[in-house]
């Protein structure tokens, strides 16, 4: 598989093209953003833990019927995955009350829910990535019903699974983001990556954050906390 020319950067990412157009690399940075990139800095090792992990986690998913972009991991940071277009939809489940919910709704962090809760973000940095329901994302076009509903089947599975997951982990998985996109022929399949960067998770027994809000909050420990969570995937092998 030869990398070709650069197609796109993110925040967190870069994506090149391959010789086969449906396929492209995926080559994760140690670069970390907060609050629509108000925020910038590094989290060493990073990119080479959330490569890892998001295999890991995409090769779990399709095991339980999920279908994903994953294909080869090709490095250390670099990923072969299926070309899509990505929805431009973050589907966001909470288990647990924390983040922008508990901002949003003036509740504190650390509810648990009696149901898992779905949303919608809208994918846009200028607007900065806003809340919207199902009709609105419809009447934007970004989904048809039919998409809208199976964004959401696929996302509960997803959120039963590594919740299980995580659970034999020691860590509650509290919320996370997952997009997903689709193949030339329309077919939904999870994209993007499951990472401490888009999921929340916390040590089962102490409460201790191990994702990314270390960053985002400057709670300190951030690479030691992507670390703990890399061993805990590992030893679970
Ligand atoms: P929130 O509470 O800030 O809305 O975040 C909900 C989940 O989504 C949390 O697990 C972190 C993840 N997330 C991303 O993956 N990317 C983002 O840009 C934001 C704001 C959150």
């Amino acid at each position: 598989m030869n990398k070709g020319e650069q197609l796109y950067e993110g925040k967190a990412k870069k994506v090149y093209a391959t010789d086969d157009p449906s396929l492209v690399v995926v080559s994760y940075k140690d670069d970390a953003t907060a609050f629509n990139g108000e925020k910038t800095g590094t989290i060493v090792g990073k990119g080479v833990i959330n490569n890892r992990m998001t295999n890991m986690m995409m090769q779990l998913l399709e095991e339980n019927g999920i279908p994903t972009h994953f294909v080869e991991e090709l490095s250390e940071r670099e990923t072969v995955v299926k070309h899509v277009e990505i929805v431009p939809l973050e589907t966001i489940i909470r288990n647990v009350s924390a983040g922008s919910f508990a901002k949003r709704y003036g509740v504190e962090e650390g509810i648990e829910f009696a149901e898992p809760t779905f949303e919608f973000s809208y994918k846009d940095d200028d607007l900065g990535d806003p809340l919207l329901n199902d009709d609105h994302a419809f009447a934007l076009g970004l989904a048809t019903r039919a998409e809208i509903d199976q964004l959401r089947t696929y996302t509960l599975k997803v959120n039963e699974v590594l919740s299980e997951y995580f659970r034999t982990l020691g860590i509650r998985l509290v919320d996370f983001k997952v997009e997903y996109g689709r193949l030339p022929d329309g077919t939904i399949i999870l994209a993007d990556e499951i990472s401490p960067d888009t999921c929340r998770f916390w040590d089962l027994e102490t409460g201790e954050k191990l994702d990314k809000d270390r960053f985002r909050r400057d709670l300190g420990g951030v690479e030691e906390a992507y670390e703990e969570i890399m061993n805990r995937l590992e030893s679970n092998r």
